[in-house]
C-alpha cells in the first residue's frame, strides 16, 4: 500500500522482545524503540539488523497478473525461510517505496504481510496468519497498492480493527488500532484472499482507473 494520511498511535499486546538472534531484530511486530544513555530515541534502521548482502529485492507482481487473485495458505513454518522472505518483502517494500506489501504481491502464497506506517520508516511489522476479530465504524482514506503503482483511490474501510496474528517466529500477537495502520492492515489482508482495493469501485470508477493506470505504465515506458 502507498501512504497518505498520518499514523496514530496502535495499541499491541503481547508485545515480543529480541531473541538473541540478531538477524531478528527490528522485524519483529512493535519492537521496543530503543534507548541511549540520555534516554533519547536511537531509531534502528533495518540494515543494522541483517547484513544488507542477505537481503533481496523481490518482483512485485502487477495487475492484472492473475496470480494476485490466488488465497494465500497458512503459515506453518516458522523457519529461516520465513524469515528470509519477511525481510526481502521488508527491504522490496521499503524500496517500492511502499507501507505495505502482501506475500501474494511477491507470489508466496503465504498468509504473511509486512507493513511500516512510520514517519521514519523504522517501526517495520510482520503479521504471520492474520485474522481480523473485530471492527468498528467506517472510514474513507484515499488507497493506493504497490500492484497498481501510480494510481489512487478512495476506499471505505472499518475505521478500528482488532486483529490476531503471529510474529515471524510464530509468537502470538494482538493488536488494536484505528488510523492509517488499521486501513493498511485491512488493504493487506484483502490481497491474502486474492482482494485488490480496485474491487470496492464502482464499475465506472474502476474502469476510469485502469484506463489511468495504463497510461501510467505506457508513459513509465
Ligand atoms: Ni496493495
Amino acid at each position: 500500500m502507498y501512504p497518505n494520511g498520518t499514523p496514530r498511535q496502535a495499541k499491541i499486546s503481547h508485545l515480543v522482545t529480541h531473541g538473541s538472534e540478531p538477524a531478528l531484530r527490528g522485524i519483529l511486530l512493535g519492537y521496543p524503540r530503543l534507548k541511549n544513555a540520555h534516554g533519547a530515541p536511537i531509531s534502528l534502521p533495518l540494515s543494522a539488523c541483517r547484513p544488507a548482502s542477505t537481503m533481496a529485492k523481490l518482483d512485485i507482481l502487477e495487475f492484472p497478473d492473475p496470480r494476485l487473485r490466488l488465497e494465500a495458505k497458512p503459515v506453518e513454518a516458522f523457519d529461516s525461510r520465513l524469515r528470509q522472505l519477511a525481510d526481502d518483502m521488508l527491504e522490496t517494500m521499503y524500496e517500492a517505496p511502499g507501507i505495505g506489501l502482501a506475500a501474494t504481491q511477491v507470489n508466496e502464497q503465504k498468509r504473511l504481510l509486512v507493513i511500516d506506517v512510520s514517519e521514519n520508516h523504522d517501526a517495520p511489522m510482520v503479521l504471520v496468519n492474520p485474522e481480523l476479530l473485530d471492527a468498528r465504524g467506517s472510514e474513507v482514506c484515499q488507497e493506493g497498492c504497490l500492484s497498481f503503482p501510480g494510481v489512487f483511490a478512495d476506499v471505505e474501510r472499518k475505521e478500528w480493527i482488532r486483529v490476531k496474528a503471529q510474529d515471524v517466529s510464530g509468537k502470538p500477537l494482538e493488536i488494536e488500532t484505528d488510523g492509517l495502520l488499521a486501513v493498511c492492515i485491512q488493504h493487506e489482508m484483502d490481497h491474502l484472499i486474492g482482494k485488490v482495493f480496485v474491487d470496492y469501485l464502482s464499475p465506472l470508477k474502476r474502469s476510469l482507473l485502469l484506463r489511468k493506470l495504463e497510461k501510467q505504465r505506457r508513459k513509465a515506458g
